[in-house]
């Protein structure tokens, strides 16, 4: 005499694949929760590294806030940012000129972390994603 008849094990075979798939579903949302979130801290990040890079690299020319030194003011309404139009041409120029008195010196990610600092300072809306080449084309800086 049989416990199950084979009718019923296969029931019992396509419930536990609907049990996986649910699982599976599961999983990837939130997998896409987490990615959610790890975006958002990554262009926070930035902006804390970024600000960390300016007052080391740029702060003794341009002043502590931005206010202007030697070099002209980075942070405030009147700033000389927007002639650039946007983030990938203000990294293009910065990366190969700035700092003034060592061109180029610094690391990819420290111009991305600095540009976003100054960008976020000045009231310029950012993605989600930190800012890199991959989106720096599509954001404008002749805004607010
Ligand atoms: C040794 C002094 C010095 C340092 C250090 C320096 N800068 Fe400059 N910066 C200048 C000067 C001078 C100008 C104006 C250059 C010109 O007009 O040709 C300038 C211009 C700029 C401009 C263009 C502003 C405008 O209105 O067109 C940006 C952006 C900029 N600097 C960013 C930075 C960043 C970011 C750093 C740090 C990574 C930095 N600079 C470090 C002296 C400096």
């Amino acid at each position: 005499m049989r416990v199950t008849s084979p009718a019923a094990s296969a029931y019992g075979a396509r419930r536990s694949h609907a049990w996986h798939l649910f699982l599976w579903l599961g999983m990837l949302g939130l997998a896409m929760l987490a990615g959610c979130g790890q975006q958002i801290l990554g262009a926070e990040e930035q902006i804390v590294t970024g600000k960390t890079v300016y007052q080391e690299h740029c702060a003794r020319c341009h002043g502590d806030q931005g206010e202007g030194k030697r070099g002209p003011l980075l942070i405030g309404p009147r700033h000389g940012m927007r002639g650039y139009g946007t983030a990938q041409g203000l990294y293009n120029y910065t990366s190969q000129i700035m700092p003034f008195d060592a061109a180029g010196s610094l690391s990819s990610e420290e111009y991305w972390a600095v540009l976003a600092y100054l960008l976020d300072a000045n009231g310029v809306a950012l993605p989600q994603a930190a800012l890199s080449a991959a989106n720096a084309e599509q954001i404008p800086i002749d805004q607010p």
